[in-house]
């Protein structure tokens, strides 16, 4: 039998999350019946939907409760099985929590199998050969639709999934503009390869900023964070631009006090087009998404920007700090 490690809400976080909102536990080591596997976890996915799942509202996940084990990606091997496609050994992506042990079956939400390459460290299967990739591959180019020439701006750009979008739309033969929130993120993207880099914290005027660097206007918005700065640039658009809409990292801390977007008749007088998405609702694409990523990265056209820490126990700091808006590249926990 023996113990397993997992890491509960203690309490409803307000505002940013704070280190008493998670407690870590000892429970006994679950038993997968028939038709089950038990996976030890290898990476573990910080990701800021989780704040989302955190507080008692309805979203595409149902709230986790108060003293269950939080919810998330992860990566791990099985090391017990009653599942003849999942026997020992394999490594599998799912939807799953933070234990270091738990019990899936084959039908989990997200349930992929993963082919390590040697050479290619595990974690990056959990950011951009794996879920972060796939994310931007779809938002891009599926909800997007970007093409080559087109101009995409990009707010997180220096985030896990602003990182790889920027990279794949340069490779793609977009011109590409990001908007991040420290000098140091700035640097980073532009060491990337970026046409231009913004500061939105630097600028009191981010639509002016953006004006200058994209006189054109905007054919893709791909939107992570939503409020002031989807305000801002909706004016921008082109005729027929797209937003794609990934995420609202900036309204999920305060999520009882949303901004009002007040330039939303735009989408009327340029026929914009904007979606919200979910990588997993487009599962037609992913294979080829996968293989594109795999080359991109093969040919150093994308490189994955990952911060990661060791021990099971980082989950909540690491969680923390991409919710203080601190992080560079995926945000991940090594075990
Ligand atoms: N639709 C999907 O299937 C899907 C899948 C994965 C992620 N997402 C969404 O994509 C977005 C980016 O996620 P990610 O995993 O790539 O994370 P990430 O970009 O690494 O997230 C952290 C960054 O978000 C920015 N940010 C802006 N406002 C913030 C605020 N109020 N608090 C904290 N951070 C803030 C910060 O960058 P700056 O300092 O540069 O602003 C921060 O470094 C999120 O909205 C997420 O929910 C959607």
């Amino acid at each position: 039998m023996g113990k397993i490690r997992q890491i509960t809400l203690a309490r409803r976080p307000v505002g940013i999350p704070q280190a008493d909102d998670f407690r870590l536990i000892e429970s006994e080591r679950p038993v997968p019946g028939e038709g089950e596997f038990l996976v030890a976890m290898r990476v573990g996915s910080v990701d800021p939907a989780i704040r989302g799942f955190l507080d008692d509202r309805p979203s595409y996940v149902d709230p986790v409760a108060i003293g269950e084990p939080i919810k998330g990606m992860s990566l791990g091997e099985v090391v017990e099985s009653r599942h003849d496609n999942y026997p020992v050994g394999t490594f599998v992506r799912a939807f799953a929590h933070w234990s270091d042990h738990y019990v899936l079956a084959g039908d989990a939400w997200g349930l992929e199998k993963v082919h390590p390459h040697p050479g290619t460290e595990l974690h990056h299967y959990m950011g951009a050969l794996g879920p972060v990739g796939l994310t931007a591959w779809v938002g891009l180019f599926a909800v997007g639709e970007a093409k080559p020439g087109e101009t995409v701006v990009i707010s997180a750009a220096a985030g896990a999934t602003g990182s790889t979008v920027g990279q794949i739309a340069k490779a793609s033969g977009c011109k590409v503009i990001g908007l991040v929130g420290s000098p140091e993120k700035a640097q980073v993207i532009r060491d990337l390869g970026y046409d231009a880099a913004i500061d939105y914290r630097a600028t009191p005027d981010i639509a002016a900023e953006v004006a200058k660097a994209a006189p054109e206007g905007i054919d893709v918005y791909f939107d992570n964070v939503g409020g002031e700065t989807l305000e801002a640039l909706l004016p921008l658009m082109r005729l027929h631009g797209r937003v794609a809409v990934c995420g609202m990292i900036g309204q999920y801390n305060d999520a009882d006090h949303p901004h009002g977007v007040k330039t939303l008749w735009q989408l009327v007088v340029n026929r914009i087009k904007m979606q919200g998405f979910i990588t997993y609702d487009y599962p037609d694409v992913l294979e080829r998404a996968q293989n594109e990523l795999d080359t991109w990265v093969e040919d150093g056209e994308l490189k994955p920007l990952a911060n990661v820490r060791e021990g099971f126990e980082k989950l909540p700091e690491a969680f923390i700090d991409l919710m203080s808006g601190t992080t560079i590249g995926k945000t991940l926990v090594r075990i």
